[in-house]
């Protein structure tokens, strides 16, 4: 059994829609366990370091504009292979190619507008987790 970590956030979209508690019952419904969890306002540089790796593409600045457009919540959530379980949670990228009752076919409005972000391997989980929280703000609640 590999007890992964993975990152995950909240957009503004979905924290706009009153979507937090909708979209947390989702993590937990799925055997994801919420291990940290902060509402930020983030700065441009912030988006824009967290998403360097898009940086020269065609979506970046609204991507940029979006996730700066009002506040997030960002969390770890903790589980049996967390980052390839809360990937197929959440659907594909664009909400009109997301399974059924995935969470972006059900709260996501548009390819821009797609309610959450998580990790996409463990290099990135690591990276994007350090990036928002300290080692000390993590409470692992696996037995
Ligand atoms: S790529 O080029 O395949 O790596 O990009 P992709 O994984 O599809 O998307 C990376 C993030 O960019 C967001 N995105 C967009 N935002 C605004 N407008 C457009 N057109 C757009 N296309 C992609 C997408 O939601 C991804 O955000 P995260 O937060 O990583 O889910």
């Amino acid at each position: 059994m590999t007890i992964e970590k993975t990152f995950s956030i909240v957009k503004p979209d979905a924290v706009k829609r009153n979507l937090i508690g909708a979209i947390y019952q989702r993590f937990e419904n799925a055997g994801l366990k919420i291990v940290a969890a902060k509402m930020l306002q983030l700065t441009k540089t912030q988006a824009q370091g967290f998403y360097a790796e898009h940086e020269g593409k065609p979506f970046y600045d609204e991507l940029v504009d979006f996730m700066t457009s009002g506040p997030v919540m960002v969390q770890v959530l903790e589980g049996e292979n967390a980052i390839v379980r809360y990937r197929e949670l959440m659907g594909k990228t664009n909400p009109q190619e997301a399974a059924c009752g995935t969470i972006r076919a059900d709260f996501a409005l548009s390819l821009r507008y797609n309610s959450v972000h998580g990790s996409d391997s463990p290099l990135s989980a690591e990276r994007e987790i350090s990036y928002f929280f300290a080692t000390d703000e993590l409470c692992p609640r696996s037995e």
